[in-house]
């Protein structure tokens, strides 16, 4: 027989009896806003990452207030946060107050990828929402401009390691960046008065015409160019060939450290998509909150 401790232990299928519905209800809502703009599962992925990067995956990236971790700087361009306040109404109606806000971001960053075209996966459910969201707290996210080796530093205080960095910032397969968070590699790098040299030269004039000098830096860029929609391991093809966008995405083809995780991708698109999957699920595990630590709050956008 089942023992009860079982039922609420952090796991795949945990709301199978308290709310057997939860999956399907999140997957139709991500599926409809997607449906009418599909820039919103970029949006969802990103959401993920940075909510579990700050205070562990606890839906802390939802809470509205002064100083929370949305009004943080690297926050400010996260997109998609209505989709999970519908699929929480949603939710309060089917099955009151049993879903967490951090399960349903877990499983909208999972349907996400899945409908722009990538592999699905299983996601362990259980999480407790947060009380804490603090905007000084988004300094553990990694920079754009920061070296390698201080986003491997990142990713390690997480339980992750190289392999998952590499793998995981593949999320850049989907969606864009504003020209103001890469321009300065366009014109004037580092002071050179020339541009980066990690670009290759045939693309330059590509980036330099979608972000002209003294541009609307607010302009979105594709990440993954050719492949903005799609999921796939065109990404790290791109990195190759001289073609990533930030900074820190082209640095992990320059740098021997990642490279060689990079050159495991190229040609392979099953192995990405299954090993995103695979890094996913240890990225959904970060300072996951259990019984007293957190609540299932009423709205995703305040504590109870
Ligand atoms: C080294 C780590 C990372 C850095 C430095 C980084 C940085 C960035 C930056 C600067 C942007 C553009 C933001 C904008 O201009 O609006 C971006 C977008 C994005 N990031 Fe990352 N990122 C990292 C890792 C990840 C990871 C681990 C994921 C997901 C698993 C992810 C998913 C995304 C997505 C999907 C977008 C596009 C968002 C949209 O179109 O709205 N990133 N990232």
């Amino acid at each position: 027989m089942e023992q009860l401790w079982w039922r609420w232990r952090y796991r795949v299928g945990f709301y199978k009896y308290t709310c057997p519905r939860a999956e399907t209800i999140v997957q139709s809502a991500v599926q409809s806003a997607v449906k009418a703009n599909p820039t919103i599962a970029p949006g969802i992925l990103r959401m993920f990452f940075h909510d579990c990067f700050v205070n562990g995956c606890d839906a802390s990236i939802l809470l509205k207030g002064t100083s929370t971790e949305k009004t943080g700087g690297p926050n400010l361009q996260l997109r998609g946060f209505e989709v999970i306040d519908a699929a929480k109404s949603q939710l309060e109606k089917a099955c009151p107050g049993v879903v967490s806000c951090a399960d349903i971001v877990a499983l909208a960053a999972r349907d996400s990828v899945v409908l722009t075209g990538g592999r699905s996966w299983q996601v362990p459910l259980g999480r407790r929402d947060g009380l804490v969201s603090r905007a000084s707290d988004t300094a553990n996210l990694p920079a754009f401009n920061e070296p390698i080796s201080a986003q491997i530093k990142k990713f390690a205080d997480k339980g992750l390691d190289i392999h998952d960095l590499v793998t995981l910032v593949g999320g850049h397969t989907i969606g864009t960046a504003q020209c103001g968070v890469f321009s300065y590699r366009l014109y004037n790098f580092n002071n050179t008065n020339r541009p980066d040299p990690d670009i290759n030269p045939s693309f330059l004039p590509q980036l330099r015409a979608l972000c002209p000098s003294g541009g609307d830096g607010s302009k979105r860029v594709a990440l993954d160019t050719g492949s903005v929609n799609s999921f796939g391991n065109s990404f790290y093809t791109n990195l190759k060939n001289g073609r990533g966008v930030i900074e820190s995405d082209a640095k992990l083809w320059s740098d021997p450290t990642t490279q060689k995780f990079v050159k495991r991708f190229l040609g392979y698109g099953s192995l990405f998509d299954f090993e995103f999957g695979r890094s996913m699920v240890k990225m959904g595990n970060v300072g996951v909150k259990t019984g007293k630590q957190g609540e299932i709050r009423k709205i995703c956008t305040a504590t109870n």
